[in-house]
């Protein structure tokens, strides 16, 4: 039997950045899963949050509040989160 494993899990993940006074909700909720072996194409319009959610499941920018997962692995409990 295979066993499918999530590569990648987003949890409610939410991007709120401020500006002062202004604030812009990036991401407000996004949930997906890739599981190991898939391919996953992320499309929209401009400023619809694709590179803010690049960069969170990338690691270089921490979210307002959600769960990304890479093969189970929590980012917020990395090294890395503690910039
Ligand atoms: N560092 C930042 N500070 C403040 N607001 C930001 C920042 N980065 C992105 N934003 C805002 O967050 C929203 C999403 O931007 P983002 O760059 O993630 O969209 P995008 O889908 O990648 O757009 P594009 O197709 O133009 O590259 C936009 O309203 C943008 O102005
Ligand atoms: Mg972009």
């Amino acid at each position: 039997m295979e066993i499918i494993t999530q590569v990648i899990q987003v949890q409610d993940l939410k991007k709120t950045y401020t500006m002062g006074k202004v604030e812009v909700n990036a991401l407000c909720g996004v949930n997906l899963e890739v599981p190991s072996g898939n391919f996953l194409a992320i499309l929209g319009p401009s400023e619809s949050g694709k590179t803010t959610l690049l960069h969170t499941l990338g690691a270089l920018d921490k979210p307002t509040s959600g769960r990304v997962l890479i093969s189970g692995f929590d980012l917020a409990s990395s090294l890395l989160s503690n910039q």
